[in-house]
């Protein structure tokens, strides 16, 4: 099948003309984060640097006739060329996986080591697991949880794909996830990343290959709120079952500052060892978190979240926070 018959207009199933207006006074040069909401998401991949090399990847693609280029991050490619990227050899092989380069982004700010035990609270379909693993070199212990469970099956594909060791798959509500193991010891993490369920603003592109717009849902006023009220408790779960002197990732692909920055607050409002750090990754262009929203006022330092436009980095919208537990 030719890869244009794979796109469609997003308009006709997500009702998101004139939405992004409200959020015109905080996205800075907003013509033109408008103007590259009309152009397609490009194609994104992450060498799995467990299995092969870039060195070795890039001429057996191109065989296939894909080109790579290399993106400001180690292992990260965007590509023209290929007309079934998730149905070549090498892919199922594991030798790269398909993920958007601002998805790539949360694992690289949790200061990761071989060693660590690490928690990814909403796991499928498991690009960040399976890039913490890379980044790890396969020698951290990392649970894997995901609450739905339709969800698990391409978890455990993945993980299985990219040749992942040493990762527990689970499956509770991040917001309840147990705090002790069964013999009544506390249970705790030297990392946590939260990439929480959320609107999905930032996936919004006008033009959208088939899955994405799968993933697309329609967009109403009271979505964000029931979102957050989940990711707020999400957020004091996942604070909780970090070690102390240990970091949380907090990521959203969501514009949205009641999902975003109020839960940094709601955080910061209800665990005082709760601080936030920078969150800049080199070679990536961010826009600092705001401080107000809707006459709330945030902490000072929401400025050293991070939010990501497409007008800046041409991929999907994303919101990070890197949050350090006090010893
Ligand atoms: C943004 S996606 C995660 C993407 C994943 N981190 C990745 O990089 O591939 C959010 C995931 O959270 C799951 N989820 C939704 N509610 C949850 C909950 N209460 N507890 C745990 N997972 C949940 C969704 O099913 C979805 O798979």
């Amino acid at each position: 099948m030719a890869e244009i018959s794979l796109r469609r207009e997003a308009e006709s199933k997500v009702p998101w003309a004139g939405h992004f207006d409200l959020y015109a006074e905080i996205i800075p040069d907003y013509d033109d984060f408008k103007e590259a909401l009309k152009r397609e998401h490009p194609s994104h991949l992450r060498v799995n640097l467990l299995k092969t090399t870039p060195d070795s990847l890039i001429p057996r693609l191109r065989k296939w006739g894909g080109r790579l280029t290399p993106l400001p991050i180690k292992g990260a490619y965007s590509f023209t060329g290929l007309e079934r990227p998730g149905a070549t050899l090498e892919y199922f092989l594991g030798h790269y996986h398909l993920q958007g380069l601002s998805s790539m982004l949360p694992p690289l700010l949790l200061d990761l080591a071989p060693g660590q035990k690490i928690i990814d609270l909403c796991a499928s379909p498991g690009s960040k697991t399976t890039q913490i693993a890379a980044l790890t070199g396969n020698r951290a212990l990392i649970v894997a949880n995901e609450l739905k469970r339709r969800r698990l099956g391409i978890l455990k594909y993945h993980i299985e794909r990219l040749g992942v060791l040493s990762t527990l798959i689970t499956n509770y509500q991040a917001q309840n996830f147990p705090m002790r193991l069964p013999d009544g010891r506390p249970l705790r993490f030297d990392r946590v990343l939260l990439d929480a369920p959320c609107t999905g603003e930032g996936r919004h592109r006008e033009v959208m290959r088939e899955q994405e717009m799968e993933l697309m849902q329609p967009w109403r006023p009271e979505s964000s709120l029931r979102m957050s009220g989940y990711q707020k408790q999400m957020i004091l779960r996942g604070f909780d079952l970090l070690s102390e002197g240990g970091i949380l990732v907090y990521s959203t692909c969501t514009y949205s500052p009641i999902e975003n920055e109020a839960v940094i607050q709601h955080l910061l409002d209800n665990r005082e060892t709760a601080s936030i750090e920078e969150a800049g990754i080199e070679g990536i262009k961010t826009t600092p978190g705001i401080t107000c929203w809707e006459g709330k006022e945030f902490a000072a330092d929401m400025k050293k979240t991070i939010r990501i436009y497409p007008h800046y980095l041409d991929s999907w919208g994303f919101f990070i926070a890197k949050i350090r537990k006090a010893c």
